[in-house]
């Protein structure tokens, strides 16, 4: 295989007595989708935030690209083009989606103002390209489904050249025809070259979406699989036993 992506060697990251991570190693390929999967407190949403910047790690290291980095806060993740979609999206619910898409980042008229027919006419390209039934333009992103939140969010990550996408349990709070389309969303991203770790605790989802799966329990790493070579039950036996299944060990 060629230079992972993103690789992540030997994390660990403990908060007063408790080793939330512990010398975890896992790594992301282009156009892969990893998923992490593991109880409720095992290290997983720890072990991104250090990739993300929210968090600096004990020890270990980060490679992009296959050069070692340093991620102290999250503007490091973003000039490596990491970006994170976080369950509690950060988007501003009063603004529409193209100037959520831009904020913070507006394009301006040669004369310095802000140019909303060039933002939208962006945005409605990259929609078209990423979710081609998004038709509510000119809403206050407020008044849109959480997988339409979603696909705003995803956007802006992916306008900004994001290559490694970080995903945070993206349809906890969605329905199924929601999920379905942030699934496809990710079908897209996936096409395009990114790589994605995908923060999921439904195994079944995982299975369909991701191309590996790593396994975490008690902050440790339980291993790592490719999701053809394993079955649901395989995955699941990891989560709750903490064992890898016999065949694919
Ligand atoms: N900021 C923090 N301060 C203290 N302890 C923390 C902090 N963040 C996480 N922890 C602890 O680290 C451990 C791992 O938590 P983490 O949030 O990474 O788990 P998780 O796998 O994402 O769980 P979940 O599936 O519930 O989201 C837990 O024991 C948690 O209580
Ligand atoms: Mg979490």
């Amino acid at each position: 295989m060629t230079t992972p992506l993103v690789e992540l060697r030997d994390i660990s990251i403990a908060f007063g007595g408790v080793q939330a991570v512990d010398r975890v190693t896992v790594d992301l390929y282009p156009g892969e989708v990893v998923g992490l999967l593991g109880h409720n407190g095992a290290g997983k949403s720890t072990l991104i935030k250090c990739l993300s910047g929210a968090y600096q790690a004990d020890s270990g290291e980060i490679f992009v690209d296959g050069k070692k980095v340093t991620i102290n806060n999250p503007r490091d993740a973003r000039a490596h083009n990491i970006e994170t979609i976080y369950q509690t999206l950060a988007l501003a619910d009063n603004l529409d989606a193209a100037s959520n898409l831009f904020l913070g980042r507006e394009l301006t008229t040669p004369l310095g103002f802000v140019n909303e027919a060039a933002m939208e006419a962006e945005t409605r390209k990259i929609m078209a390209r990423l979710n081609p039934n998004f038709k509510k333009f000119s809403d206050p992103v407020s008044a849109l489904s959480g997988g339409q939140r979603q696909s705003v969010a995803i956007a802006r990550a992916v306008y900004f050249n994001a290559r490694i996408l970080i995903m945070d349990e993206p349809t906890a709070a969605l329905g199924p025809q929601e999920t379905q389309m942030v699934a496809e969303l990710i079908h897209e991203l996936k096409r395009q070259g990114l790589g994605i770790f995908l923060i999921d605790h439904d195994v079944h989802q995982v299975k369909t979406l991701c191309d590996r799966a790593s396994v975490m329990k008690n902050g440790q790493l339980v291993g790592t699989v490719k999701v053809d070579e394993v079955t649901e039950d395989d995955i699941l036996g990891m989560i709750i036993l903490g064992k890898q299944p016999e065949k694919a060990a």
